[in-house]
């Protein structure tokens, strides 16, 4: 299988070198609007890609499917283009940034009979698989209530992603804590609440949502609350605060990503993150297994799970959210 992957940037390099030594599948090629982009990807993997300045031109160099890794708004054209081409897909969360393009995506997937993984990578977090494993035996019983917070220091908006203005804390964040409320309780949303802040970021030159609280309620009856964020000082322990705390009606259970059991003080008090990390000469990690399985499954035949559906639902619920904050919004003006 000959893969493309389009998208240069810290996700199209990650797979690219995480496919790197896996059997059955070669990255062929990778496309990139930016020169810039291109250059450190040929940097980094010398001619053994081939790099193309657009999408047409890598999907007709003979591959088989391809890794959508660009910015958050721009899955749709890449996507859609691929399936027509019977491309098999694995697409970067968020599906898209609006409901319709989630649907065009989804739509063209089904037409055109091809694969598609939407990359919801805590599916591959021992944490959270041992959590659901302990659901599934039921030794939590019926899952009542969610709350999770995924956030960011200032780094994320500020200095690792250039398109930040044109995103936000509920479509870079929330998208995986939904996912995980979701997957947790086995069930889909059905009614959702939320309010956001803005202002501080704006004054710092990004036009983007500070904070992103909702209020979802499952099917099953199960609340989520989530909580996104991407003003937290970058004197924090780490860049990402993320925790989950689930109540069930025989128990209850709380991860805390933060503390993993690595604490350095140096500069200033940091925690660590064990994952992704090089363990006996390969990279390993969530994403790093997320695409290796998902390439296994092309090799296999096996269609990808979560799907475009789930994606579409998720997409459908974060607009539901940015609508909400921005009626809120308004009317406190
Ligand atoms: N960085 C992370 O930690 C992270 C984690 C999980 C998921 N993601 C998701 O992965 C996706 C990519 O994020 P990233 O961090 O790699 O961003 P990035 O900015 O590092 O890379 C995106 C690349 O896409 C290129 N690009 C933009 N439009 C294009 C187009 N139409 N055709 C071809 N190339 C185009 C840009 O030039 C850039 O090089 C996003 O949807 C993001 O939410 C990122």
């Amino acid at each position: 299988m000959n893969i493309g992957i389009v998208g240069c940037g810290i996700r199209g390099q990650l797979f690219a070198d995480a496919l790197s030594a896996e059997a059955g599948v070669t990255v062929t090629g990778m496309a990139d609007l930016s020169v810039h982009a291109r250059e450190a990807a040929r940097a980094r993997f010398g001619a053994d890609i081939s790099l193309f300045d657009s999408i047409e031109k890598l999907y007709d160099s003979g591959i088989d499917a391809v890794i959508v890794a660009t910015p958050d708004f721009a899955h749709l054209a890449p996507a859609v283009e691929a399936a027509k081409r019977g491309l098999h897909l694995m697409i970067e969360k968020p599906l898209a940034t609006s409901a319709d393009e989630a649907r065009l995506i989804r739509e063209a997937v089904v037409k055109h009979g091809v694969t598609c993984l939407v990359a919801f990578e805590n599916r591959w977090n021992p944490h959270f698989l041992k959590l659901r494993r302990l659901i599934d035996e039921g030794r939590l019983g019926r899952i009542v209530s969610v709350n999770a917070v995924l956030s960011n220091t200032y780094f994320v908006p500020e200095k690792m992603l250039s398109w930040s203005a044109a995103s936000s804390p509920g479509w870079f964040l929330m998208p995986h804590t939904l996912d995980l409320a979701m997957w947790m309780t086995g069930s889909t949303p059905v009614d959702t609440t939320a309010r956001g802040t803005r202002g501080v970021l704006a004054r710092r030159g990004i036009d983007t949502w500070d904070t992103v609280d909702a209020l979802v309620v499952m099917e099953s009856g199960a609340v989520a609350g989530l909580r996104s964020s991407w003003i937290l000082p970058e004197s924090s322990s780490h860049i990402v605060d993320f925790r989950l705390e689930i109540v069930g009606t025989e128990g209850s259970a709380r991860i805390d990503m933060n503390e993993q059991g690595i604490t350095t003080d140096l500069d200033r008090h940091a925690t660590h993150w064990a994952l992704p990390q090089e363990v006996g000469g390969e990279e390993e990690g969530m994403a790093q297994w997320m695409v290796r399985s998902w390439a296994r499954g092309l090799v296999e035949g096996i269609v990808p799970v979560p799907g475009p559906e789930h994606g579409q639902i998720v997409t459908d619920t974060i607009e539901t959210v940015h609508r909400l904050i921005e009626e809120a919004h308004r009317a406190e003006k």
